[in-house]
């Protein structure tokens, strides 16, 4: 059995169930809330059901019969460690990245699909959810023509929600970028429930590496769905009054659900360096630093929309390489997270026996 357990890639406990059955209980319980991501099997000479359920009740995950057969701890190990591949496949989800305008024009439509676009070239699988209910701008700027099914069409199918589903709703740009589409109607008709849009991004985020939303300004209820669902919000602002006040309320707001204000960043959009308030008077009402400032270019970002053709990352100017930068970080954090994750997966924890000696 030692042997058979040295080679487990998972956390395993054995339990005796002999020696006093309510504590091997008690022990089993605590374990499991303490060690969620371990395994704890319960041994004992006994076959009783009743025993078998509330060994398995406690949170046994095997019940194995004594004497222990080496046989039977492969099999329950090679079970364990299945379990714990498919926990780690659904750990390495894709990043959302929802960014929001702490007021309307803030420039939120351009950062968004700006950055998705340089994920895309760099070649990272990404979607671009255009999340605005009525006439949001996503498909405009790139140029892609609009589709006839936006977002919120696909997120009320979500009991049928699939990848063959998803490929009808889907807009293709050049980049290799995806784009859900916003409804084309004025009036916002096409609604959604939060928690439909919130099960439709962690259902996107299983398929691609980067999910980035386009929200329209103002905390709604679906926007407040897609914060719950995201890795990384963004508060994109200008350098006005209005702006800094929304933000500051945001964030305020966004502290009171809870929100770790470490995954909160503030974007400085349009910024200049002779701008009419200074960065650390917008820093210091803000509480916190700006995470990057994106600058005020805007013959280029206006013929860029006009034109239906993004900004290329080819393109020299400052606007350019200020989204490479962001790109780069986004990019560099997502895999310094990977790192770490599989680093937890691969390691390898010995076997705790408790309760006397198992044979
Ligand atoms: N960095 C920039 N430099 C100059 N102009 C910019 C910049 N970013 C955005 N703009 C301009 O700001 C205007 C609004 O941009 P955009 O549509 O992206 O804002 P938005 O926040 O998405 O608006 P809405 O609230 O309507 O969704 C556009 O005319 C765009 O050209
Ligand atoms: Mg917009």
């Amino acid at each position: 059995m030692g042997r058979a357990l040295e080679r487990a890639q998972t956390h395993i406990c054995i339990i005796d169930y002999d020696q006093n059955a309510e504590e091997a209980i008690w022990v089993t319980e605590r374990l499991r809330s303490e060690y969620p991501d371990g395994y704890i099997f319960g041994v004992s000479a006994s076959s009783e059901p009743q025993r078998i359920i509330a060994a398995m009740r406690a949170g046994c995950a095997e019940y194995l019969l004594k004497p222990v057969q080496n046989e039977r701890v492969l099999e329950a190990v090679a079970r364990m460690e299945a379990k714990q591949k498919e926990k780690a496949r659904s750990k390495v989800r894709g990043k959302i990245i929802t960014l929001l305008g702490s007021k309307g024009g803030t420039g939120v439509t351009s950062l968004a699909l700006h950055l998705a676009l340089e994920l895309a070239e760099r070649q990272w699988k990404c979607v671009l959810v255009d999340q605005h209910p009525a006439l949001g701008d996503a498909s405009l700027y790139l140029g892609t023509g609009r589709h006839q099914y936006s977002f919120y069409e696909l997120a009320s199918n979500t009991d049928r929600l699939d990848q063959e589903l998803l490929q009808g709703f889907l807009l293709h740009h050049d980049s290799g970028l995806h784009l859900l589409d916003s409804p084309e109607a004025v009036d916002a008709i096409h609604r959604a429930p939060p928690p439909a849009v919130e099960h439709t991004l962690a259902f996107l985020a299983d398929i691609y590496e980067f999910v980035v939303v386009d929200c329209p300004p103002g905390l709604t209820d679906v926007t407040l769905a897609c914060i719950a669902q995201s890795d990384q919000v963004v508060i994109v602002m200008t350098a006005e009054l209005p702006s800094v006040r929304n933000t500051v309320r945001y964030m305020e707001h966004l502290a009171k659900l809870g929100y770790n204000s470490s995954s909160i960043h503030i974007v400085l959009n349009r910024h200049s360096k002779r701008g009419p308030l200074g960065d650390d008077r917008i820093e210091k009402a803000l509480g916190c630093p700006i995470s990057l400032r994106i600058p005020n270019n805007y013959s280029e970002v206006i013929r860029a929309i006009n034109a239906g053709m993004p900004i290329s990352s080819a393109n020299k100017s400052d606007f350019a390489a200020a989204i490479k930068k962001w790109a780069h970080e986004v990019v560099s954090t997502n895999k310094q997270e990977k790192a770490k994750a599989a680093a937890a997966v691969q390691s390898k924890v010995g076997v705790l026996r408790l309760f006397g000696r198992v044979s």
